[in-house]
């Protein structure tokens, strides 16, 4: 299981929500393996072109996210919304999946990545509209078609702002808990 999460807050919402999904794998079965946005500090895209004839980005800050992404089995992309899309930390590293694209649609490489996996999208956003939950889950779907990733759940913690005590309600925790057991096989 690869986890990319993309808050500033280690303790934040999104943070809680992804503790709880995270609380339902059994680690004994699914080795997690997690890259954070911001403390990664990960290059931008700069459309180079070099990825159109190598399998390979120009930049190595990415390589290991790559290797264990090929691996995984199930991605788990956590980031609250920011101006109804994702922190640009996170949105850095979605740019840099291009080389996907770029190995299917420009060298002919088909699948791009070769094992099927299943994704869930954890999310939290101050407000009560889920305008950006929509286009964030539009971008990851598009991503994911060259990903040979199907996005099976969406768990949204809505109007963070007015939260008390600033903590999750039960209901986003139990989603998150249940996305984890019906991703996992374990339900
Ligand atoms: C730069 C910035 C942009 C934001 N844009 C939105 C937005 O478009 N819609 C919204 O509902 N909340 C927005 N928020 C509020 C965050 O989504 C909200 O505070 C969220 O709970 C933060 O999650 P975290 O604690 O995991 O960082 C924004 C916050 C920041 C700092």
């Amino acid at each position: 299981m690869l986890v990319l999460f993309g808050s500033p807050h280690p303790k934040g919402a999104t943070a809680q929500v992804l503790e709880a999904f995270l609380q339902e794998v059994d680690r004994q079965a699914v080795r997690v393996v997690s890259f954070d946005a911001y403390r990664g500090n990960y290059h931008p895209c700069i459309a180079c072109g070099y990825c159109q004839t190598k399998e390979a980005c120009v930049f190595s800050d990415l390589d290991e996210f790559d290797q264990e992404l090929r691996a995984a089995d199930y991605l788990v992309m956590a980031a609250p919304v920011y101006h109804l899309s994702f922190p640009a930390p996170f949105k850095a590293v979605m740019d840099r999946w291009q080389r996907y694209f770029e190995a299917r649609f420009a060298m002919g490489i088909r699948p791009p990545i070769e094992k099927p996996k299943t994704a869930v999208f954890l999310t939290a956003y101050g407000s009560r509209d889920a305008q950006g939950v929509q286009v964030m889950t539009r971008q990851l779907e598009l991503a994911f078609t060259i990903m040979n990733t199907r996005l099976q759940h969406v768990v949204a913690w809505p109007d963070t702002d007015h939260a008390p005590n600033g903590k999750a309600p039960a209901e986003i925790l139990s989603q998150a808990r249940q996305a984890a057991l019906a991703m996992t096989g374990e339900i």
